[in-house]
């Protein structure tokens, strides 16, 4: 989604603000542009596509103003284009924003009638001219941008820049999250930490309804009601280096590759492994009286969520229901008293989670938030806060996130199962040396690259797959099919095996690659019907099994992709990553963008 920075400083801005938008291209954009403060005005540099060819663009002027305010748009309200680019200025302010305006179009039509000239498409210049109008009418910048905030509706963040306040940037926060860096004798804005980590590690986190006039040295906050009020400093670990791809071509393969580690990671933070105890936050509600559980997430988090149902009902008996947060929150649905609501997020930002959880809020349930980013917004509005320890993911398509979340929830099903004495200690045991087993079976599976490709190539002229699976397998059935239609662009469904008979097996002919997802568990033998089932229509089966469960297959399953042995409980772990890695070698022979494959964005910040 769009990325805002600003810079107030003793250095000309532009390498900074670019620098800076370079770090926010993981969040997925389609133009970008800058605003400097230069000799008394203001000089605007748009482009369409990638920050580098604004980086063409502004070396020709090569502006040394110290002040400025950047951005990366991901298109909304008009086509990406130039004109629709941020910053959005008139003569005497600029504007860059993330989220939507609600009410843009009366704004419009009012400023129109008053004079306004407007150029774009998008409802951010709005902005841009309501606050122009007030100065006009003879308010200062600090007025005319309170008054401004006044009348816009929706969930944004936002910067602005006034022509006659160069020694200023003005900011708010409302439903979209935005940082304030502090650094020496120079000031930042941005909307992560991320954006930040190379010049700062000192960050102020706007709340919500915040909004914040920044000078060069001192910065004052302003709640939703215009008081003056004082926000946290906080020390972020991030720095620039943890965020550099190394020698790795892509984010998302460096991303996967270290999965092996971010397991340990989650291990350590929420068990022991000598004592074989879980560690966890305490909740407001005694485990015993859950009596049932939502879980409401999106994409890849949504699928982490569908596998933890089986592990947590299977193992802790507590009913689990799943959404998907852009629905939940239309449906308006009836929640018990007591009730609890997790809420699974890499992000912490993505709009539809969030909304979603302010309505499980207000119907009163404790909320746990499960998110990579703790700084995040689920995070501040949670009860609970279960952080996924799997740092900073880059790649848009999630890969070590997802896994991470399925570490948490697969070590929360057994703790909770424990608390409520479900769990024989030998089974837990059981269950837990299969869960510590996880980062050397990941490190073996992917010492060795060429079986993924050899599927990919396999993959590589499909108009569709079919992903199967079936208990555990289905939702990482449809992990896999999410993963390579936004990367390769080719069309997948992932479906329950059981479910084919049902429907889906009319597709099935030589042309279809059907990607079986079958660890050897109690359904295997089902599984294993079911894609017989698929080679007798002379479907063109990808079996990934172990090599037991892949035995029967070899000599009539296009391919077969042989798994380390695993533990059935902790199958879904593994099984993610040939998921992950198929699509990746998928998309690289075909030349897409896999850190930003098209039209998408890593945070989803708008509805
Ligand atoms: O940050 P979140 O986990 O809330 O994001 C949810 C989805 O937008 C995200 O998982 C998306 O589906 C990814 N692109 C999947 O790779």
């Amino acid at each position: 989604m769009c990325g805002i920075v600003g810079i107030i400083g003793k250095n000309p801005a532009t390498p900074l603000l670019l620098e800076c938008l370079k770090r926010l291209e993981y969040r997925g954009y389609d133009s970008a542009g800058i605003a400097i403060l230069e000799q008394g005005q203001i000089d605007r540099y748009r482009a369409e596509g990638k920050i580098v060819h604004l980086q063409t663009l502004v070396e020709k002027s090569n502006p040394q103003g110290t002040v400025g305010i950047g951005h990366t748009r991901w298109a909304t309200h008009g086509v990406p284009s130039v004109r629709n680019a941020h910053p959005h200025a008139t003569d005497l302010v600029a504007v860059v924003h993330n989220g939507i305006i609600e009410n843009f179009r009366e704004l419009r039509e009012m400023l129109e009638k008053k004079g306004h000239i407007f150029t774009s498409e998008t409802d951010t210049e709005v902005i841009a001219h309501l606050a122009t109008e007030y100065l006009n009418q003879g308010e200062s910048a600090k007025t005319a941008t309170q008054k401004t905030l006044q009348q816009l509706h929706g969930a944004f963040a936002l910067a602005l820049l006034f022509k006659d306040k160069p020694d200023t940037i003005f900011c708010a926060r409302r439903g979209s999250p935005l940082a304030i860096g502090l650094g020496e004798g120079e000031m930042f804005i941005g909307s992560d930490a991320l954006a930040l980590a190379p010049l700062t590690q000192k960050i102020c986190y706007l709340e919500e309804g915040d909004w914040a006039e920044i000078g060069k040295t001192t910065f004052t906050v302003y709640d939703e009601t215009n008081q003056s009020v004082t926000r946290p400093i906080k020390q972020t670990a991030l720095t620039g280096a943890m965020i550099g791809k190394g020698d790795y071509k892509h984010f998302m393969l460096k991303e996967i590759l270290e999965q092996p580690a971010v397991m340990g990671d989650v291990l350590h933070a929420y068990s022991n492994p000598h004592t074989m105890d879980f560690a966890f936050p305490e909740f407001p509600l005694p485990f015993e009286a859950i009596a049932s559980l939502r879980i409401i997430a999106c994409g890849t988090s949504y699928y982490a969520g569908l596998t933890a149902q089986y592990w947590i009902e299977k193992y802790a008996r507590i009913p689990v229901t799943v959404d998907i947060a852009s629905e939940f929150r239309y449906r308006k649905p009836p929640l018990p008293k007591n009730g609890v609501a997790l809420f699974i997020s890499q992000s912490g930002e993505t709009a539809d989670t969030l909304a979603a959880l302010q309505y499980a809020k207000d119907q009163g349930q404790t909320i746990i938030g499960m998110v990579n980013v703790p700084e995040s917004s689920i995070a501040r509005l949670s009860d609970v806060v279960l952080e996924t320890h799997a740092g900073p993911e880059i790649g848009v398509a999630s890969t070590k996130a997802f896994t991470a979340q399925l570490m948490v929830l697969a070590c929360l099903s057994l703790h909770l199962a424990g608390k409520r004495s479900l769990i024989k200690e030998d089974e837990k045991k059981d269950l837990f040396q299969a869960l510590l087993a996880i980062p050397e079976a990941m490190n073996q599976l992917l010492l060795e690259e060429s079986p993924f490709i050899q599927c990919s190539n396999f993959l590589l002229d499909a108009r569709d797959v079919i992903y199967m699976g079936r208990g555990t397998s289905f939702s990482i059935a449809m992990e896999g099919a999410l993963k390579l239609k936004e990367l390769s662009y080719i069309h997948a469904e992932g479906y329950a095996a059981g479910e084919m008979k049902h429907g889906p097996i009319a597709l099935i002919d030589e042309k279809v690659p059907v990607i079986v997802v079958a660890p050897s568990d109690s359904l295997y033998e089902k599984t294993a019907s079911n894609v017989e089932e698929v080679i007798a229509r002379k479907g063109q089966v990808v079996f990934i099994g172990d090599k037991d469960g892949i035995h029967p297959f070899k000599d009539k399953a296009a391919i077969t992709l042989e798994m380390p042995k695993i533990h059935a409980f902790t199958a879904p772990l593994l099984y993610a990553l040939p998921m992950q890695m198929i699509a990746y070698h998928t998309a690289t022979l075909k030349g897409t963008d896999v850190d930003q494959p098209r039209n998408l964005a890593k945070s989803v910040t708008v509805e």
